[in-house]
């Protein structure tokens, strides 16, 4: 089965149009703008050398136009990287690195010419991918979130993605060394967060980031973080640090539980903290590590799991099998059974809903019960 998938993915390969990825099912369309964001306050701390941390973001936010272009999902540069990582990964023989490098999203064409204006006041979710995934694995779920009315904000952080490309192509790759640092670079995560809304106060920034917009900071009083996987922990992390995160949602990511650096002055990952916490998790999975941080979340907490999903179920990778017209069957282990379009749709409609109850400060229960594949497993706080 696989080397037939290998055989129409040679076939997708040879199409130089590559495949469209369908329209954002929210009320809006989605901008997208991709670019560095650098701390010269801080030094990499996996980097061989002293350099400062330079994080690369997309962002996508919520547009009337009545156009649509296709983006290339990621660099080649990134795409061609995927194949082996992904065999080396799943221990698969399928190269899918066509399924990336063909994969366009249907963008906003003219924003930079104002025809077409993002919605500018819309609320910011920051997105943490999973352990060496890079931020372009979350392209279609950023989209379909973005489309609900949320700027969304996806980032890499170097030297935990396999390869993180820049915009003048020179490339950094994962360091494995993060692996034996405690909690991994869950830490380095949240001070990536953290900088990151400082800098949407900062107008030359923005200005650099976003040219379209002008010099103009961005509004942070509502402002909410997710990740998948690793990211998933850090976004709890980073709002158990930074108040100006106001929820949290963590798709399917284990908070490990050594103990911190020395000199941040915590003995657990997670601080007590107030904020609403969602967790969504694989089919029939509790995490111990939530149970655990489950005395320390004072607001609105829910954790629930959806059905016939994995923990890769939580990227783009079921959705772009989709849209290149191949089915997820032969990944089922890998991928989970459920219809691709109905994990972006459970995802976004969790995480939105999660996000305006926080903003709205609602106490009120999260029931979404038009989902019958998402099980609610513990709740609290309401
Ligand atoms: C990886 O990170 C460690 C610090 O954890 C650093 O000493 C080392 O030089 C880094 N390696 C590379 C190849 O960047
Ligand atoms: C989104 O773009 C499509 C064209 O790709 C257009 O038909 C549709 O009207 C647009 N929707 C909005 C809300 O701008
Ligand atoms: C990336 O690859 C596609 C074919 O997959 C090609 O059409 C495009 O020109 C390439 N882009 C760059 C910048 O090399
Ligand atoms: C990888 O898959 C092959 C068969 O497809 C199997 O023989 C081998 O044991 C697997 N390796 C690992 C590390 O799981
Ligand atoms: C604001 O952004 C500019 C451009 O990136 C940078 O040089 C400056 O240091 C930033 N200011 C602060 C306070 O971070
Ligand atoms: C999970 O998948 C099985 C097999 O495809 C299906 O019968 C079942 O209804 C699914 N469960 C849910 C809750 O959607």
């Amino acid at each position: 089965m696989q080397s037939m998938l290998s055989v129409l993915f040679l076939l997708l390969a040879n199409t130089t149009a590559g495949y469209l990825v369908p329209n954002p099912s929210g009320k809006y369309n989605v901008t997208l703008t991709t670019g560095p964001l650098v701390d010269y306050s801080r030094n990499d701390p996996y980097a061989a050398t002293p350099t400062p941390r330079a994080l690369m973001l997309s962002v996508f936010q919520p547009a009337r136009c009545a156009s649509t272009v296709p983006a290339l999902a990621m660099p080649n540069k990134t795409a061609d990287y995927q194949g082996e990582f992904l065999q080396q990964t799943f221990n698969i023989s399928a190269d899918l690195t066509p399924l990336f490098l063909e994969a366009r999203l249907p963008v906003c064409a003219d924003h930079a010419h104002k025809r077409c204006s993002p919605l500018d006041d819309s609320p910011i979710l920051l997105f943490s991918p999973g352990y060496s995934i890079p931020r372009l694995y979350y392209n279609v779920l950023a989209s379909a979130i973005a489309s609900e009315g949320f700027t969304v904000i996806t980032i890499d952080h170097p030297h935990d993605a396999n390869i993180l490309v820049y915009p003048d192509s020179h490339a950094v790759y994962n360091n494995v060394s993060i692996q034996d640092s405690p909690t991994w670079d869950a830490y380095t995560r949240a001070a990536d967060a953290s900088f990151v809304i400082d800098q949407l106060r900062n107008a030359t920034a923005m200005a650099e980031l976003l040219p379209y917009r002008g010099a103009r900071p961005f509004p942070t009083d509502r402002v909410a973080m997710l990740g998948h996987s690793i990211g998933g922990a850090s976004a709890i992390i980073a709002a158990s640090q930074d108040p100006r995160i106001r929820a949290a949602i963590n798709w399917d990511g284990t908070i490990f539980g050594s103990p911190p650096p020395p000199g941040l002055g915590l003995s657990e990952p997670v601080r007590l903290m107030s904020q609403p916490v969602l967790f969504l998790s694989h089919q029939d999975f509790l995490d111990p590590s939530w149970l655990s941080t489950w005395p320390l979340l004072r607001g609105p907490k829910m954790v629930a799991y959806v059905a016939n999903t994995t923990h890769y179920t939580f990227s783009d990778i079921p959705s772009l099998f989709e849209a290149a017209g191949q089915s997820t069957a032969p990944f089922a282990d890998l991928l989970g059974t459920i219809a691709p379009a109905s994990v972006v749709c459970i995802l976004t409609a969790y995480t939105t809903a999660w996000v305006q109850a926080a903003f709205a400060g609602e106490k009120g229960g999260l029931e979404l019960g038009e989902f019958p594949e998402v099980e609610t497993l513990m709740k609290g706080n309401f």
